[in-house]
């Protein structure tokens, strides 16, 4: 296009005689033009509707003008959206400008996202009628108004060719001309286009016709393309890759290039493949989530891939997975894929990193390859674990290279994985103005006060050019922001009509889905327009499956813009619009929706929804998540408690599932989880629950209380479960038995124990009782019929206790509650061994302390070992193995691990006794009966009087013994 100089209406640009003041075709006031006039790129956009004469004639008048007007808006809308500005309007077309206000280059894409978008919406919202769209760019005198805006002098030359690319495209298409697309081929490449050279009428020379349907971002054009001034911080990184194994960490501040720089590093990698992962928080909550997102694009596998293909891209890297590892491996890598029967939660865990660490073993190492991991302080703990794995894994060296902003947290990690640590510092004056250079075109006013600002953080530095852009208009004046939040929030707030969007979407986190922004705003149909204008702005950038912000402290920034009432409305009113609309993913993602509900304060649904979603990540083995989700829940029913006085239902629920998941987590006897029950003991005072949940928290009680062999205090509990039992609930009856079995057994008193374990096993039912273990922490039978082994080996009937044993193994592997063989086979040897059967006692002892070990069940590994320390020393073998025993008896009290300790202790004594030790004999007897006392622990009433006995006669014949005996 030519620059025209005679002048012509802004409006509708026709001719304007000399000093006219209206324009005689349309009457729009002339603008005065006082400045000099100014060159600039624009793109012209031509949009028509597709058969407006035969509508005119088959339709009436009115419903004709609706359809016309509706095309009006259509259009303008849509420009106005992508900030094109209307020029001129016809009777069925829209002309348009874009680059008045922007860059050149960026409003040429704006302009071919808009005419693709109206050609996308048009049939949608016309009642299927479509439109054609003609693009072109070219120099264009602008001169400024009165108003103080730039405007464009277009002349009938430029709406021409506009008009004429627009008649060269069919219904639903857009074409553009040759120029338009060299304009912006630095930016965008325009897939599937194609060209011709088309005569147009009025046009002299034949114009190229482009013919578009889609564009892309050329990759690396946009940011992080260009790393300046690093070149010794490169160096380093390039020694350490080239040492087998080396492990090398870089620390900084937000912004200062940490990822800018590795992946420069992993440019220069090549050709050596890189692994990238980066952590990152995620709404979700998806456990390993680095590794899953970084490996599955290297596996090739979709978020719903079956197990097969797992196994099948497994085997490219020379994995040849079993059935039972490809289910753990699919627990990482496939939404929604179900915990592992036969292994414990905590068995899955550990086994899942293992497997990890060596499918990156694999895929990594034996190419020679790099893992790259960006941002470890947002990693979660087992996804660390993993890390450190591959980092000391002596099969394979891999060369790991990652990023951390300052967290202290990190430091004892990043020693043991022997890293050597970097701090990244800021840029250099003279680096910092060539990346000024690089970026924009700024007066020399404003890039010394920009680099005087951002002290050479080249996060803020480009922000702060940014902002400087946005004010390009002003000629300096106005100051620009102190700080990098600062900046982003005045970037914002220079956005008009999206700075809305903006702000709403940070609700939705880092990452979100489209749909869901559109829930809070159901009535804007250019939702997506003006997503793709921030994407163009370089503020969000667009995924797969919906739109990121392009740096997190944007994100960040956009959210403290909000005020705190307002933020909370806005998590309220999606949580509210997700649970109406979206039920389905709601139940998918229960996290999602706590999470809104937690930041909304919503106090009546937090409980129940942070429930569902530890419960959720429960059963993914995700502890760490399940555990804050319930901890959420229980500090949300205290912070309530403490203001209103009153306990919300779900307290006792919250708790239970708190203490059970830390049990799984640590063992039975970890202080924290010790800790946990000490609170439910209370809170079941406190708040009330369903009748089943209370049951299942008053379960949880009695076994915590029955392992620390509180007897008596079990009786209360005993007592509470009776008072909720009125047959209505099976389920409830199942538990009440189970408990009162124990009871009467522990308490010495057998035959009730039989009774009550004979009415369980009449209505307990594999079907509808044999899941219960999940919630309950044990199973029901299995309880019971541990029960049976006791009473068997007391009557002397060695076998068929025996035969019980494995009847309940195999029971326990078939529903999956396998965490509790090693308590089956550790507790049917002390029955054995209170019927003298001591080889199959100590055979029994032995298989539940391997199973302990494996499992990382500390508690039954520690019970395993006094029991196998026990059995000797209790046979009469003295020497050092009894001060083993001593010193494990009396590390587990220190430590609170909670044993029924009168029996310890009385064979220690006897012990002692036997050793020749007479004083320390009875010391420990004393203690021992000073427990069973308190406790009323019947079980082992005969054993330890026998035991005392013994004692008593090696003290009696002890010449050396003067202190008194005291009484069995
Ligand atoms: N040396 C450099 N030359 C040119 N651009 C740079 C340089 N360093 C950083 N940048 C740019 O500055 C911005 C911030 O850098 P980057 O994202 O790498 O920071 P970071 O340290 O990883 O921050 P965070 O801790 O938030 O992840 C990016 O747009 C990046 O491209
Ligand atoms: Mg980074």
């Amino acid at each position: 296009m030519s620059a025209l100089s005679s002048p012509v209406c802004h409006s509708c640009s026709a001719s304007l005689p000399e000093g006219a003041r209206f324009c005689a075709s349309c009457g729009t006031p002339v603008e005065r033009f006082d400045q000099a006039p100014e060159q600039r790129v624009l793109t012209v956009l031509f949009v028509d509707f597709v058969g407006s004469t035969a509508l005119a004639q088959s339709r009436d008048l009115d419903s004709y003008d609706d359809t016309i007007s509706g095309f009006h808006e259509l259009a303008e809308t849509l420009i106005n959206t992508y900030h094109g500005m209307v020029l001129q309007r016809y009777g069925d077309g829209v002309l348009a400008c874009f680059g008045l206000t922007e860059d050149g280059e960026d409003a040429a894409v704006a302009a071919i996202a808009c005419g693709l978008s109206m050609i996308e919406t048009a049939p949608r919202r016309l009642d299927g009628h479509r439109v054609r769209v003609g693009i072109d760019s070219g120099q264009v005198m602008c001169r400024v108004g009165q108003q103080g805006a730039l405007l464009p002098m277009i002349t009938g030359l430029h709406v021409n060719r506009a008009a004429r690319l627009q008649e060269c495209a069919g219904p639903g298409q857009l074409t553009l001309s040759g120029e338009t697309r060299d304009f912006i081929s630095r930016l965008v490449t325009l897939d599937g286009a194609t060209s011709d050279f088309e005569v147009l009428k009025g046009i002299d020379r034949p114009v190229e016709v482009v013919r578009v349907t889609r564009f892309a971002f050329r990759p690396g054009t946009r940011t992080g393309d260009l790393l300046i001034a690093r070149e010794p911080e490169l160096d380093r990184i390039a020694a350490s890759l080239a040492r087998p194994g080396g492990v090398s960490v870089i620390e900084g501040p937000p912004g200062i290039g940490k990822s800018a720089l590795v992946a420069e590093a992993m440019r220069r990698a090549d050709p050596r493949p890189v692994l990238y992962l980066a952590a990152r928080q995620n709404l979700r909550r998806t456990g390993l989530m680095p590794f899953a997102t970084g490996l599955r694009p290297v596996l090739g596998l979709p978020h719903n891939a079956s197990s097969e293909r797992l196994g099948q891209a497994l085997r490219t890297f020379d994995i040849k997975a079993g059935e039972e590892d490809l289910a753990l491996l699919a627990q990482v890598f496939i939404d929604g894929a179900p915990p592992v029967p036969h292994l414990t939660l905590e068995q899955q865990r550990l086994r899942r990193g293992a497997l990890l660490a060596d499918l990156l073993g694999h895929a990594v190492s034996a190419r020679g390859g790099i893992i790259v991991f960006d941002d470890l302080h947002w990693a979660d703990s087992e996804s660390l674990g993993v890390l450190e794995q591959i980092a000391r894994s002596e099969t394979h060296p891999i060369n790991i290279l990652a990023t951390t902003r300052p967290a202290s947290q990190l430091a004892d990690l990043i020693e043991r994985m022997g890293a050597e640590k970097s701090t990244l510092g800021p840029l250099a004056p003279p680096a910092a103005l060539r990346l000024l250079d690089e970026t924009t075109d700024l007066s020399e006013a404003r890039k010394d006060e920009i680099l005087r600002a951002a002290e050479g953080n080249p996060l803020f530095l480009v922000a702060l050019a940014d902002r400087a852009r946005q004010l390009s208009g002003d000629g300096g004046a106005t100051p620009l922001p102190q700080s990098v939040e600062a900046t982003f929030q005045a970037i914002i707030s220079g956005f008009g009509a999206e700075r809305e969007i903006i702000l709403t979407a940070a609700v939705l986190g880092r990452e979100f889905p489209m749909e869901h922004l559109q829930l809070l705003h159901p009535e804007r149909w250019t939702l997506e327009d003006e997503l793709r204008v921030l994407t163009l702005n370089g503020l969000l950038n667009e995924l797969e499956e919906g739109f990121s912000f392009s740096h997190v402290l944007l994100r960040d920034a956009a959210y403290n813009m909000l005020p705190r009432a307002r933020r909370r409305e806005i998590h309220a009113r999606l949580a509210t619009r997700l649970q109406a609309e979206e039920p389905g993913y709601c139940a998918a993602y229960p996290e999602v929706l706590a999470d809104h509900l937690i930041a909304a304060r919503a106090h009546d649904a937090i409980p129940g929804a942070a429930i569902a979603a530890g419960i959720k990540m429960l059963r993914n083995v995700n502890f760490d998540a399940a555990i804050s989700y319930f901890e959420e829940a229980c500090e949300d029913v205290e912070d309530q408690a403490r203001r209103s006085n009153t306990w919300h239902p779900a307290y006792i629920s919250a708790l239970t599932l708190l203490a059970s998941a830390r049990m799984q987590r640590l063992g039975f006897a970890h202080p924290d989880v010790l800790k946990e029950y000490e609170k439910l003991e209370l809170a079941i005072g406190l708040a009330r629950g369903t009748d089943r949940e209370r049951c299942i928290a008053l379960y949880g009680l009695f076994a915590h209380r029955m392992l620390s062999g509180r007897v008596r205090d079990c009786g209360a509990i005993i007592k509470d479960m009776r008072a909720l039992d009125d047959g209505a609930s099976d389920e409830i009856t199942v538990l009440r038995l189970v408990n009162e079995t124990a009871y009467h057994f522990y308490a010495g008193e057998f035959e009730a124990a039989e009774k009550a374990g004979r009415a369980l096993k009449e209505i307990y039912d594999v079907e509808r009782h044999g899941l219960l273990f999940l919630e309950i922490g044990a199973d029901p039978l299995a309880s019971v019929r541990s029960v049976d082994v006791q009473l068997a080996a007391r009557s002397g009937r060695v076998d068929h206790a025996l035969k019980l044993i494995e009847e309940t193994v195999a029971h326990l592997k078939s529903i999956g509650a396998i965490s509790q063989l090693p308590w089956i086979h550790i507790f049917g040897g002390s029955a054995l061994h209170a019927a003298g059967a001591l080889d199959e006692a100590e055979r029994q002892i032995a298989i539940g302390h391997k199973l302990a070990e494996e499992q990382a069940a500390n508690f039954w590994s520690f019970l395993g070992q006094l029991w196998q320390l026990l059995l000797p020393l209790d046979a009469g073998e003295t020497g050092a193995i009894v001060d083993e025993f001593e010193a494990l008896l009396v590390a587990g009290e220190q430590m609170g691990v909670q044993l029924n300790y009168p029996i310890f202790w009385t064979i220690l004594a006897k012990a002692r006794a036997i050793d020749g030790h007479c004083d320390a004999a009875r010391k420990w007897m004393i203690r021992a009966r000073e427990l069973l006392d308190r406790h009323g622990e019947g079980q082992h009433a005969e054993m330890i009087a026998a035991r005392n006995r013994e004692i008593d006669a090696i003290l009696r014949a002890d010449a050396r013994y003067m202190g008194a005996i005291p009484n069995a």
